[in-house]
């Protein structure tokens, strides 16, 4: 072969390079500079080696250098629940996954996703923005008295210049809520505060009720029925023994006439005809009144 030949030449004129794997006696191959060659780590065992370089100039003087490495063909190994030098007592848990070996094909990014616990700071950080979260939604529940009257929290003020007008009003916020409930649904805000501070506790927020004690309002037939006097007479007068979509309830609905106003009945009412799904037509503190009228009997 031309190529041995040549090599064999410039080997005898002094200047070569030799190059040796770990500790073997034996140069893996020797030639004159610049060298490449392919280096098959597929025969190498995985772990730590050496290679060793020599070269000789045309005075026949040597250099050395040694490049140490590791070669890992086989799966890299991940280990949870000890580290380097750890100093251990007791028993300890330990995770150890391995992945991804040079040789595997089909190899899945899963694999390499070792199950670790979660690690403390993701929950500090977790239950912080939870924390800042509940604290956030306290502040704008209890809104700063500052902020208390304006539009967004007090729905109340909106319609001072009107109450203004008919100073008769003015003062009783039932009496002034009770002109706007002229329009049906037309105090959201009113109509959930009523039926937070009095319904909230049997019927529930979620308008769902208590499966077999109080019935849910939510789909329920007097609630979405156009015709509301059903379920205007309800809340002005309660209700026992009625059975619901099947359902008899053994605690009674307690009537409503003596503590809230027409305005706020017919908040509540438009509020629950209009929340969780519903969608009834609305009804007017008239309506309520004329009903409120009929059953005292005047
Ligand atoms: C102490 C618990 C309790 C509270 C508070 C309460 N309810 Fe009820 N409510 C009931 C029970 C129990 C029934 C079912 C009574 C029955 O079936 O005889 C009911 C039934 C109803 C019905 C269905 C009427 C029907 O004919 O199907 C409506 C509407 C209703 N409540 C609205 C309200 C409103 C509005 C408030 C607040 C102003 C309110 N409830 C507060 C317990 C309560």
């Amino acid at each position: 072969m031309a190529e041995g030949k040549q090599q064999e030449n410039e080997v005898q004129n002094g200047v070569r390079t030799l190059v040796y794997l770990d500790d073997e006696t034996e140069p893996l191959l020797s030639h004159r500079p610049p060298v490449r060659f392919e280096l098959d780590t597929s025969r190498l065992a995985d772990g730590d080696h050496r290679l060793r370089v020599e070269a000789y100039d045309s005075t026949g003087r040597k250099g050395v250098r040694t490049i140490p490495f590791t070669v890992r063909n086989g799966p890299g190994i991940a280990v949870d629940g000890v580290r380097d030098n750890d100093v251990l007592e007791g028993k300890i848990p330990i995770l150890i996954n391995a992945y991804g070996g040079a040789g595997e094909i089909d190899w899945e990014p899963s694999r390499a996703e070792t199950p670790a616990p979660i690690p403390t700071w993701a929950w500090v950080l977790f239950i912080s923005i939870v924390a800042f979260g509940a604290f956030y939604g306290v502040r704008l529940w209890e809104p700063p008295p500052d902020f208390a009257t304006t539009p967004t929290y007090g729905p109340l003020v909106l319609n001072l210049p009107q109450s203004a007008g008919s100073p008769a009003t003015t003062g009783n916020a039932s009496a002034r809520a009770e002109q706007r409930a002229d329009t049906p649904g037309s105090d959201a805000t009113l109509g959930a505060s009523v039926y937070d501070n009095n319904c909230v506790s049997c019927h529930q927020a979620t308008g769902k009720g208590l499966p077999g004690v109080f019935p849910p309002l939510a789909g329920n037939p007097a609630v979405t029925d156009t015709d509301p006097t059903t379920h205007i007479e309800a809340v002005l007068n309660g209700l026992q023994g009625k059975v619901i979509d099947g359902v008899h309830y053994a605690s009674p609905m307690p009537p409503w006439a003596d503590q809230l106003s027409d305005a706020q009945i017919a908040a509540v009412i438009n509020h629950e005809r209009s929340s969780w799904g519903n969608s009834a037509p609305g009804v007017t503190a008239k309506e309520v009144a004329r009903l409120r009228g009929k059953t005292t009997g005047t």
